[in-house]
């Protein structure tokens, strides 16, 4: 049985002020559920929020990571570093690290590795243009990048991931997958798992949907068989709309 896990990630938002001020509107919105919740920040609020969020079951994320354990790499943070402070999620590239910042499939699988080194959870995330669903080939481009973003990650560390499918098309552009092709595509993902490391390791990924989730869809998406949760983002950024959306 797979628990359910919204995350959160925050983007290029909020100072540090603004993110001690989110978590503790928060912490008083927030119930304990059966429901796993984290928040993906950046770097520079990692420290206060871990702060702010110590006592409750609220877990942080990272949104990005270097490779290497350390090294001449100005301007990138390590998974040590990102330890340090108690950090238990990364999030792995996201369609816009893929699309702005040279991210590519040989990276992603060495910062796989990375993170699994460290025990932070990987958030990974894989998903198409919408030139490519157009095209037909938002499946073969899955499967792609889930073959070489897991490649030589055993069936251990497989079973902590976390994948987030998120349509290129749906992020940020208010428009949503259906809850059908989300869970179609959902579906895909796991059945990639089960080809690459077999069904018991399949059953025990949990696999998020992320584009465009807001109050109003969230239900119908978690409702969804193969969806096990959601990474969330402009709906993340106001304590209000999130905990909506833990609550589905
Ligand atoms: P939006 O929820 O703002 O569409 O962003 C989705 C996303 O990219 C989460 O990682």
């Amino acid at each position: 049985m797979r628990t359910p896990f919204i995350a959160g990630n925050w983007k290029m938002f909020k100072t540090t002020k603004e993110a001690v001020e989110f978590a503790s509107v928060f912490r008083t919105l927030y119930k304990d559920t059966d429901v796993k919740t984290a928040i993906c920040a950046p770097f520079t609020q990692l420290a206060a929020l871990k702060e702010a969020f110590s006592g409750s079951s609220i877990k942080l994320g990272a949104q990005n990571m270097h490779f290497e354990e350390k090294g001449a790499y100005t301007g990138e943070i390590s998974a040590d570093m990102l330890d340090e402070i108690g950090v238990d999620y990364c999030i792995i590239g996201h369609s816009e690290r893929r699309q702005y910042f040279c991210e590519t499939d040989e990276t992603v699988n060495k910062k796989l590795h990375k993170c699994f080194e460290h025990n932070i959870t990987p958030i990974l995330c894989v998903g198409e243009t919408l030139e490519q669903r157009d095209d037909g080939l938002a499946e073969v481009v899955v499967r792609i990048q889930m073959r070489e973003d897991l490649k030589t990650l055993t069936a251990e560390q497989v079973k902590k991931l976390v994948i987030a499918y998120e349509p290129i098309w749906a992020i940020g552009t208010g428009r949503t997958a259906t809850p059908q092709q989300a869970n179609e595509m959902c579906g895909l993902i796991r059945s990639s798992i089960v080809e690459l490391y077999g069904d018991e390791v399949s059953e025990e990924v949990l696999i998020q949907y992320g584009g465009s989730v807001k109050p109003s869809n969230a239900t119908e998406l978690m409702n969804m068989e193969e969806i096990d949760g959601a990474l969330v983002g402009g709906a993340s950024l106001k304590p209000e709309d999130f905990i909506q959306i833990i609550d589905f």
